[in-house]
């Protein structure tokens, strides 16, 4: 684990120095009046889009040629992120938001906002990453907090600055003392009131309150807000002259906001567009080096092995061999289904050791008594019977008093969820494995 911080910092660094030199470049070569906000944010764990279905979008990967490609011919930009990268405090949580950090690094980012989701892994491991990644995290109304304060950026004709606060709402659970947005923000303001400072605010919240809040504090030329929508929005907010737009969930869009000096100097919206980040995109080879030496990381510590979160069940988990000497015709059309092949689909694609994907590529991994690794429990590695009709132990000690579930379309529901099996559709799919 050390000894690969080591090198990837060595990379960031090395990478760095030469990425300061192309802004100087740009910088020099100056004649745009535009100013673009690149934002995304919200990934909740979602690195990479899991190939399940062909079509899906997003993935870090595709952002970071996304971002080169638009730097080339956008020198005044400035990349920010909403947080909210992981949903958890497991430790894959943890090992996915320094992975995403990293790759945020070799992306360049200016500044994150840490979101409630990205709290739930506490200021102590918060602050222990902090060192290594390149850009500041805010949570600007987190009282005593590390993290309490703003960002803030020389623009363009240099006396121009750009400057951030990331607030979270009211009543927001956490063990520090929360300040009241509309507080936090009148101190900002009050303690920064020098001219041509474009204030832009990042909200952990409803958009209906932030929308309050730039109408309080008219100086908020841009909000963005970070509420879990699954699609981005189609048109941004107008509150006087500032709008507002919200980050959609999943890292698959990268949204641009354009700004333009005016004939009287002052910074006005012009437009906004969210890029899907599709397969026009082309894999970023750095991105796909941090995303393997992050599996690498769930390979070494066993992950598949691990109990953390898992439940218990009444019966246990036998494997679909179990039922092969009473359910012989059942048995033979699931070995000629794709679901006894699920596994191997997962090590083609160098996925196996992830629980993200084991969840639904395995027997039980949920529970206590199911999937733990192929060396365990070899006969796990497929969706078996027991993925559909529950863990099998005790009908199989007593068939005829203990019967199993008889599954209904919502348990295939489980699996082939609208990202995973998109063109799901029960009467078709059933008629593939009817038993
Ligand atoms: C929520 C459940 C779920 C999760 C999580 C999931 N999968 Fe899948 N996966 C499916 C389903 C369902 C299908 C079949 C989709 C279809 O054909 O309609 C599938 C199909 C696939 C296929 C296509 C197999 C083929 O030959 O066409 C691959 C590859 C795959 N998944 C890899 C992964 C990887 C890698 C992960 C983890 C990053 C993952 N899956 C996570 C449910 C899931
Ligand atoms: C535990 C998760 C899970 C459940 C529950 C599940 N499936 Fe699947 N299903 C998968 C996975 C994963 C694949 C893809 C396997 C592969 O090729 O890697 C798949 C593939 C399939 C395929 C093959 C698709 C194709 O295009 O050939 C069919 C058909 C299918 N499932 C039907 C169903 C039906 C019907 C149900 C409910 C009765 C169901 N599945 C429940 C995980 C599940
Ligand atoms: C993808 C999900 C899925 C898998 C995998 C699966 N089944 Fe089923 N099974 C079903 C569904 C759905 C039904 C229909 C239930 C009904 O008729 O209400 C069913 C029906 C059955 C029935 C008949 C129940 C009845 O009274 O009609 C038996 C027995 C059975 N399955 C055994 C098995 C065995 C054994 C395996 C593994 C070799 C298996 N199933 C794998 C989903 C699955
Ligand atoms: C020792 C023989 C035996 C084994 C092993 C066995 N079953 Fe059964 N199973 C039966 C019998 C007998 C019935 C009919 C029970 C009845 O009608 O009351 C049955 C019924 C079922 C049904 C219909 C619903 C119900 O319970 O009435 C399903 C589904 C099923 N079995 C799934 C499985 C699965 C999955 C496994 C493997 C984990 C399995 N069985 C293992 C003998 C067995």
């Amino acid at each position: 684990m050390d000894s690969c911080y080591v090198t990837t910092c060595t990379k960031i660094l090395v990478f760095s120095i030469f990425f300061s030199q192309i802004s100087f470049l740009f910088a020099s070569s100056q004649t745009s009046k535009e100013i673009v906000f690149l934002v995304t944010g919200e990934e909740k764990g979602r690195l990479e889009p899991c190939g399940c279905a062909s079509g899906q979008l997003g993935g870090l990967s595709r952002r970071h040629s996304f971002l080169e490609n638009f730097l080339k011919d956008h020198p005044h930009t400035l990349l920010l992120s909403t947080g909210n990268l992981t949903q958890g405090l497991t430790r894959q949580d943890r090992l996915k938001f320094q992975t995403i950090l990293q790759a945020m690094n070799e992306m360049h980012y200016d500044v994150m906002g840490l979101g409630k989701e990205d709290l739930f892994l506490g200021f102590d491991d918060l602050q222990e990453m902090g060192p290594s990644c390149d850009f500041p995290m805010l949570a600007s109304n987190l009282k005593n907090s590390p993290f309490e304060k703003l960002y803030s950026k020389k623009w363009m004709d240099e006396k121009r600055r750009v400057q951030i606060v990331s607030v979270i709402e009211k009543n927001f659970e956490n063990t520090v003392q929360q300040i009241d947005p509309r507080k936090a923000l009148y101190q900002f303001f009050q303690n920064h009131l020098a001219p041509n400072i474009f204030w832009m605010l990042i909200y952990h919240g409803q958009m209906k309150d932030a929308v309050e809040l730039v109408k309080a504090f008219p100086q908020i030329k841009l909000g963005v807000v970070a509420n879990a929508l699954d699609e981005p929005p189609r048109e941004v907010v107008h509150v006087g002259d500032s709008i507002l737009t919200s980050v959609p969930v999943g890292g698959k869009y990268v949204g641009e906001i354009y700004f333009e000096l005016n004939e009287s100097n002052n910074l006005v919206f012009d437009r906004m567009a969210w890029t899907p980040l599709d397969e026009k995109w082309e894999m970023s080879e750095k991105i796909q080096q941090i995303l393997e030496d992050y599996q690498s990381f769930l390979q070494n510590e066993r992950l598949d092995q691990k109990m953390e979160g898992r439940l218990t069940s009444k019966a246990s988990f036998l494997g679909s061999q179990a039922c092969k000497g009473c359910h012989l015709e059942a048995f033979k059309v699931w070995q000629g289904s794709r679901h006894a092949k699920a596994f191997q689909s997962l090590i083609k694609k160098k996925r196996s050791f992830d629980p993200d994907c084991l969840v639904c590529h395995s027997i039980g991994f949920k529970y206590k008594s199911g999937f733990q690794g192929v060396d365990k429990t070899l006969g796990f590695a497929q969706v078996g019977c027991e993925s559909c009709h529950g863990a099998g132990s005790m009908h199989v000690a007593s068939p005829t008093l203990c019967s199993m579930e008889k599954p209904l379309e919502n348990k295939c529901q489980t699996c082939h969820d609208p990202e995973n099996s998109p063109h799901f559709d029960f009467a078709k799919y059933w008629e593939k494995i009817r038993h």
